[in-house]
């Protein structure tokens, strides 16, 4: 229902620390630092490029994202009519000489693109129409928040969505034994004290906040979110159960 691809085939190549390579599982393609995992794409079911729904959908003008990884988010955004410019910050050089590779074999139009090497926990204040932070990886969500908060106060961004704010908020309405709609949605986002997160006028964006919470929990080859996730609904679950023994 909701799809998202990346533009672009990868192909295996080294370039310094870091590999694009097939992955044990099938259809699938992984970038590895040091033979760690940093993040894959999965040709089957494409739910890397899935979780950037709602940025394409909220994207216009001025985009200033962080993490160029595989470039999905990035290369998208370049498709997009609304979007005047794509700005990246990626502090590792490597990461970038892998996308140039990349998109030299795709031929793929990347002048909307900047990229701009160094930290993105301290990027330069800008004006933009968005922001969408995405070079995390398993920080605990106090420091994601406070980081996403200051760059998108700096940067007086109209708009901020940043990853894994699907995580996050599914997390928040677990806790809460909660369901998804705009109620939930307005408490999680007072919740975080991030302002300019967006408002939802159309419903069916809970449509795709539910099908990203499938994503975690049954597709994704990514242990972090499912993980996490899966660990607070079943701690929901056993507390449950205990208090049920309890009330016995
Ligand atoms: C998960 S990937 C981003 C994926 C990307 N949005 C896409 O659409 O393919 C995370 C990226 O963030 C970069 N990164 C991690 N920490 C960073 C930091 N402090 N500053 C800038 N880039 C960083 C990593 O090198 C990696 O390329």
């Amino acid at each position: 229902m909701f799809e998202v691809k990346s533009p672009l085939t990868y192909y295996p190549m080294t370039v310094g620390d870091y590999t694009l390579k097939h992955t044990k599982q099938k259809s699938s393609f992984g970038l590895f630092e040091k033979n760690a995992p940093w993040m894959g794409y999965n040709y089957d079911n494409h739910w890397q490029a899935r979780e950037f729904y709602f940025e394409l959908q909220l994207a216009k003008g001025v985009c200033i994202t962080t993490g160029l990884g595989l470039g999905i988010l990035q290369t998208n955004l370049c498709l997009n009519d609304d979007v005047s410019k794509v700005i990246v910050y990626e502090k590792s050089n490597d990461v970038v000489d892998i996308f140039h590779k990349t998109i030299e074999k795709n031929n793929f139009d990347i002048s909307k693109i900047e990229i701009r090497i160094g930290d993105a926990d301290s990027l330069a204040n800008e004006k933009c129409d968005c922001l969408f932070p995405d070079h995390f990886d398993s920080e605990p969500e106090e420091h994601v928040v406070r980081v996403v908060k200051e760059l998108s106060e700096n940067n007086q961004a109209g708009v901020v969505w940043y990853w894994p704010a699907g995580v996050h908020l599914h997390k928040f309405l677990i806790s809460k034994e909660l369901e998804i709609n705009n109620d939930s949605y307005e408490k999680w986002k007072k919740h975080t004290g991030i302002t300019n997160l967006p408002n939802i006028t159309d419903d069916s964006v809970f449509d795709y906040f539910k099908e990203l919470k499938n994503i975690y929990q049954n597709d994704a080859d990514a242990p972090g979110p499912k993980l996490e996730i899966n660990y607070v609904e079943k701690t929901v679950e056993r507390r449950k159960k205990l208090q049920g023994l309890y009330k016995k």
